[in-house]
C-alpha cells in the first residue's frame, strides 16, 4: 500500500495569461502551474521523487540517498519528502571545503529536515556514477543499503513520472516548454504528450552536451526515442545559476504582471527564451504554447 503522502495528484492548474509580447504576434500563453502540484515538492520534484519513493517504500528501504551542489532544489525536495514519509535520507554534497563552514539556507533547510550531510571532494563527486566509486561514497556516508536517486532525481521512474505532466497537457497546446538541467523533465513530458504536440527545452547550463543525455535517459525509461523534442541553446545567461540584472528585472517584471513567484534559475530563463524565441518569429500566428513552472523560488 502506498503511503497517504504518495498517491496521485490532481492535476495541476493551467492558466491563460494575457501578456502582448505573445498577442502582438498571435501566440497564446499558457502557464501549467505546476509549481501548485504538491505544497512541498513543487513541480517536477513531485513528479520524478514521488515514483522513486513508492519504489524504495515497496521495497522496504528506510533510507534514500542522493546527491547534489550546496544550492540544489533536489536535494531540499528529497529532505523534505523524507520528513513527511518518515524514511531517513543522506544527501551527498559536492565541496568538501563547505564542511568546515556554516550551512547556507539551502543546506540549512535540508538538515531542519533531518538529512544527514555528507560533503564530498569535487573529483570524487564528478565520478558519483562510477560503481566502485558510488559504492565507496555510499559506505562512507554510512548509507550503503539505502535506495539511490541519482543527481537531479532523473532516472527511469522519474521520467515515467513526469511523462504524467506530458499526459495532463495532451490537447491543450502546440508546444510545450520547460528549463532543462539534466533534461530528464523534457525527456519525460516529451514522451507523455499527443503525436503532434512538440516538446521545447531550455537549457539553463551551457554546454551543448544535453541532447545526447536526453536520447540515452529516454533510452534507459522507454527504450528508444520518445515524443517529438527539441533544444532551444543560447538562453543560459552565463551559466548554472548565474543570473545577471537583466534577468533578474525581466523575472521581477513577469511575475508583477502576472501575480506568482517567478523562480529564478530555471523558470525565469525559460519565460526569457519564450519571449525572446515569440518576438523573433520562432512560433507561427495562431500557435498555443504552455511554459511549465517548475519550481519555486
Ligand atoms: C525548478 C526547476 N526547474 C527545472 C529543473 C530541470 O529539471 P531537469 O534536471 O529534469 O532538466 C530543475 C532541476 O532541478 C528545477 O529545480
Amino acid at each position: 500500500m502506498s503511503h497517504p503522502e504518495l498517491r496521485p495528484r490532481p492535476p495541476s492548474p493551467l492558466v491563460e495569461v494575457v501578456d502582448e509580447r505573445f498577442a502582438a504576434r498571435g501566440v497564446r500563453l499558457l502557464l501549467k502551474r505546476d509549481d501548485l502540484v504538491h505544497p512541498e515538492l513543487p513541480g517536477n520534484k513531485w513528479r520524478k521523487l514521488a515514483p522513486n519513493l513508492r519504489a524504495a517504500l515497496e521495497a522496504g528501504h528506510g533510507e534514500v540517498v542522493t546527491f547534489g551542489g550546496a544550492y540544489s532544489n533536489h536535494l531540499r525536495a528529497t529532505a523534505a519528502a523524507g520528513r513527511l514519509l518518515g524514511l531517513r535520507t543522506t544527501g551527498i554534497v559536492r565541496g568538501d571545503e563547505l564542511a568546515d563552514r556554516p550551512l547556507n539556507d539551502s543546506l540549512a533547510r535540508c538538515a531542519a529536515d533531518g538529512m544527514r550531510l555528507c560533503f564530498v571532494t569535487r573529483s570524487d563527486y564528478r565520478r558519483k556514477a562510477e560503481p566502485r566509486t558510488r559504492d565507496r561514497l555510499l559506505a562512507e556516508a554510512g548509507a550503503a543499503g539505502a535506495y539511490v536517486v541519482p543527481e537531479g532525481g532523473s532516472n527511469a521512474l522519474a521520467l515515467r513520472g513526469c511523462a504524467g505532466l506530458g499526459h495532463e497537457l495532451r490537447g491543450a497546446a502546440d508546444v510545450v516548454a520547460v528549463a532543462c538541467g539534466t533534461g530528464g523533465t523534457l525527456a519525460g513530458l516529451a514522451a507523455g504528450l499527443d503525436p503532434g504536440q512538440r516538446a521545447l527545452g531550455v537549457p539553463v547550463l551551457a554546454g551543448g552536451f544535453l541532447g545526447a543525455e536526453i536520447r540515452s535517459l529516454q533510452e534507459a525509461a522507454f527504450g528508444g526515442p520518445a515524443g517529438d523534442w527539441s533544444l532551444a541553446e543560447g538562453f543560459d545567461h552565463g551559466g548554472y545559476a548565474r543570473v545577471p540584472d537583466a534577468l533578474e528585472a525581466f523575472a521581477a517584471d513577469f511575475g508583477a504582471r502576472h501575480g506568482f513567484p517567478v523562480e529564478r534559475i530555471y523558470v525565469a530563463k525559460l519565460l526569457w527564451a519564450l519571449v525572446a524565441l515569440t518576438a523573433s518569429g520562432t512560433f507561427p500566428d495562431g500557435t498555443t504554447l504552455a511554459a511549465v513552472v517548475t519550481g519555486r523560488p
